[in-house]
């Protein structure tokens, strides 16, 4: 049945309109498609983006599928960024370091990885001021996202590296894939040994916990913990400040959120798929404008 939204939609799509999406399971709440068709826009280019669910078992069929249809492009999020990899034709060495693929590029014989995460946070990063050189990282997670922030931290001159996850071993497996690529001093612990982290880090928080069902949840709840981190940064972005930012700014660190992370993989996808570089003003106004788009959806 076709809602009121979707007429609104497909009011400026024409028979020649490319065709974009983001690919995760779940991508309802996803804000992917409100920046994508805000940039489209204003920008006066002519693509439609959307979201596609798709189940755990489908993403070969949905890949295959996507590029039959000449499908121009996707972002990939949880939980495909590390999955999708083996169903492309090229890979682009920043994001084969990695090993998290977040944008596809179709191509004639299937679909190009990229990854945009990492500099989407890092520009973020430097939005605030905030530098990784000689600092100590402390990181929350060892998925898709940890290892983004993980290879970023020590491409960016991090002193040391330290992953704090629930699943130790899988925080010993990233830990052993930054050190192939990185000289770096880098530590694997699991959650309840965050007594091992040191003073005065900079913390990136990436799992899931502190949103959706988890919204009023954090990683760790000692508050001892959060008096060690100075900078504190969660790629959560909805909500605007998670448990673990709330207890962070208790403590005194200044806190980052995940929306300017968001905003800026996007446009950096954008960039790829379109072939274009976005001039400071547009870049500033189009922010502008995601911003209140945000807050006009949000209301
Ligand atoms: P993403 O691509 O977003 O990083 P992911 O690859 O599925 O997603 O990784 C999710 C991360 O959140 C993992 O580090 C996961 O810990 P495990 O390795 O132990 O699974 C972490 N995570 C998810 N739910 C969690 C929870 N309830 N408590 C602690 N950590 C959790």
């Amino acid at each position: 049945m076709l809602t009121k939204k979707h007429v609104k939609i497909s009011k400026d799509v024409s028979g020649t309109t490319g065709v974009f999406g983001i690919i995760g399971n779940p991508v309802a709440l996803s804000l992917s498609p409100m920046i994508h068709n805000t940039m489209s826009r204003f920008l006066d280019i002519d693509t439609a983006y959307a979201p596609f669910q798709v189940e755990d078992g489908n993403l070969a069929t949905a890949i295959s599928g996507a590029h039959a249809l000449g499908i121009q492009g996707f972002n990939i999020t949880h939980p495909f960024k590390q999955d999708v990899i083996p169903l492309l034709t090229h890979v682009d060495p920043w994001a084969l370091k990695i090993g998290a693929v977040n944008t596809l590029k179709y191509n004639d014989k299937g679909y190009s990885g990229y990854n945009t995460d990492a500099d989407g946070l890092y520009t973020s990063l430097m939005t605030h001021n905030i530098s990784l050189d000689g600092k100590d990282v402390v990181i929350i997670g060892a998925g898709g996202a940890a290892r983004a922030v993980a290879i970023m931290a020590a491409h960016y001159g991090a002193k040391s590296i330290c992953i704090l996850n629930r699943t130790q071993s899988k925080a010993h497996l990233l830990a052993i894939d930054v050190k192939k690529y990185y000289n770096i001093d880098i530590e694997a612990l699991s959650l309840d040994q965050w007594e091992k982290v040191p003073a005065n880090c900079t913390c990136f928080q990436t799992t899931s916990v502190g949103m959706g069902q988890s919204k009023d949840a954090a990683p760790i709840d000692e508050l001892e913990f959060y008096k060690r981190i100075s900078v504190a940064i969660d790629l959560i972005y909805n909500p605007f400040e998670t448990l673990f930012l709330k207890y962070a700014k208790r403590q005194g660190s200044y806190t980052v959120n995940g929306f300017g992370m968001l905003l800026y993989q996007g446009v950096k996808a954008y960039e790829i798929w379109n072939d274009i570089k976005l001039t400071d003003a547009q870049l500033s106004f189009l922010l502008d404008e995601m911003q209140k788009e945000y807050k006009r959806q949000s209301v």
